[in-house]
């Protein structure tokens, strides 16, 4: 019997609303979006082919959950103890793991390093022929090494276990895989990679999104563990890895300032473990290195005594970090007042404006404002809230704040404050570098630390407050006279 032919088309469909058509055009024809046409590769089985399931058509029949054996996971680690962490103890065999990131944040560093770390957990050389095989799409294997010669590794076992091909076919790539049989699969990037048979430009969505579901089911069928590098650019863009978080089983980002040494490693899903772990790394001249000690890496030089510096203690998945939030209020030129933002979210920060000036007295609303966090962290976090509350209000008063001091909380739109999770642990790192107050939200939360904490350097007060209006009277209390300001300093309520 002749087996059914699955044919495969080229497809564009509507990124809004699903309608397909046979060519491009700049606007959909069903629902009207603009630009949203891609082109897709469409497979069709033939008319009326159904699937049988089950043993016959060598399948599995659904069975009962409780009968569904659930295998442990074997992982193969990297040997970079911060990237292991985050994929939750190593690379899973058949998992494909996406590694996103701004161009020049470190990305091929990082997998250079992660093949090496594989290469020689995995034996290389000639007792291990398998190997790492490094597809390269963005640079030549001359650069490549030029690169992996400033990590020193080109002697040794990594020099002679990873094997690089530069390569911009996606054929050519699985090509050479399927001949080498590697231990580990890397492909820099996948927006280098164009199809056979697929029109549009290498980056395109359509491109990539094959490009990546090719991987991924050849990884699969092999068991062969694959890190995709992808570009994001700020804005997150289209043809970026966004469109393929669901094709990958782990997404991981490395960010950070591309100009400053520290790089956080996150996971934005993982479907062999948890989301929860974070890696902080450093850009040194031979590569990333782990940091010593990670809570105090984005504490920035010790001057936090001036007006508009306060340090939140962030959670980062389940590791305590403090952090030291900077503002800075200036007079306003003629026009809308600049807001410019780095590592905090723009409308969290809109709303605690609003909220400073309705329900406590301080309006910067028509002052320039400028805030960052020492490092070039970015973080989320509502718990963040209180610290950039009070940096604001206390550029805007030109009040001094404390430099012992740590703050955290969730704003309400009423001015209140929301108790924050893992308060405890937060604290405890605060007391273990040596701060000695720490202004919290009232609440449950509280657990063991209500009555303040012991740490090595002396003792972390905790000072409970319910609204955003007491937790700026705690810190005129203890602030500094203002000092003569360059304008007219804005009351502190
Ligand atoms: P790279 O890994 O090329 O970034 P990406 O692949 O994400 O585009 O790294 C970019 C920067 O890192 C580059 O500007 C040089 C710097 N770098 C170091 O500081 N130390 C090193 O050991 C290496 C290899 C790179
Ligand atoms: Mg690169």
């Amino acid at each position: 019997m002749a087996s059914p032919v699955t044919r495969t088309t080229s497809r564009y469909l509507c990124q809004s609303c699903g309608a397909s058509s046979t060519a491009w055009e700049g606007r959909c024809h069903v629902c009207g979006a603009w630009d949203s046409l891609v082109e897709t590769l469409v497979r069709r089985a033939p008319n009326g082919a159904t699937r049988a399931v089950g043993r016959a058509a060598g399948g599995d029949a659904p069975r009962p959950l409780g009968a569904v054996a659930s295998q442990p996971v074997e992982r193969l680690p990297v040997g970079i103890e911060e990237v292991d962490r985050v994929l939750g103890g190593g690379l899973v065999p058949g998992a494909v793991v996406l590694l996103g990131g701004e161009p020049g944040i470190g990305k091929s560093t990082l997998v250079l390093e992660v093949a090496a770390g594989v290469a020689r957990a995995a034996g290389g050389g000639a007792s291990n022929p398998r190997g790492v095989l490094y597809a390269t799409g963005e640079e030549s294997a001359g650069q490549l090494h030029l690169r992996a010669d400033r990590l020193g590794l080109t002697d040794g076992l990594p020099g002679t276990a990873i094997h690089v091909l530069a390569e911009t076919s996606l054929e050519g790539v699985l090509g050479a895989a399927e001949t080498a049989a590697p231990s580990l699969l890397i492909v820099d990037s996948v927006q280098t990679l164009t199809v056979d048979g697929l029109d549009g430009p290498a980056g395109s969505v359509g491109q990539v999104r094959e490009a990546a579901s090719r991987i991924a089911a050849w990884s699969h069928a092999h068991g062969t563990p694959t890190v995709l590098v992808g570009h994001v650019t700020k804005d997150g863009s289209l043809a970026g890895p966004r469109t393929l978080e669901h094709l990958v089983d782990v997404v991981l980002v490395l960010e950070g300032d591309r100009y400053g040494p520290l790089r956080l490693l996150r996971t934005a899903k993982n479907r062999f473990g948890s989301t929860e772990e974070t890696g902080v790394l450093q850009m040194t001249g031979v590569g990333l290195r782990g940091v010593p000690d990670p809570a105090r890496a984005f504490l920035g030089p010790e001057r936090r005594g001036e007006p508009g510096v306060m340090v939140a203690p962030v959670l980062e998945g389940t590791r305590p970090m403090l952090v030291e939030v900077q503002a800075l209020v200036a007079p306003a030129g003629l026009g809308m007042p600049r807001r410019a933002l780095v590592g905090v979210p723009s409308d969290r920060l809109a709303l605690l404006v609003a909220v400073l000036a309705r329900r406590c007295g301080v309006d910067v609303s028509r002052h320039d404002l400028y805030l960052s966090l020492a490092g070039g962290a970015s973080i989320e976090e509502p718990a963040l809230d209180l610290a950039v509350a009070l940096a604001v209000a206390s550029s805007a008063a030109d009040v001094a704040s404390d430099p012992g001091t740590v703050a955290c909380g969730e704003v309400t739109l009423l001015g209140g404050l929301r108790p924050v999770r893992g308060l405890e642990r937060r604290l405890v790192e605060a007391a273990r570098l040596g701060f000695d107050r720490a202004i919290v939200p009232a609440g449950d939360g509280l657990g063991g630390v209500a009555s303040g904490l012991r740490g090595p350097a002396g003792d972390l007060r905790v000072v409970t407050v319910t609204t955003l209006r007491e937790a700026l009277a705690e810190l005129r209390a203890s602030g500094a006279e203002p000092a003569r300001a360059a304008f007219e300093p804005v009351p502190l309520g």
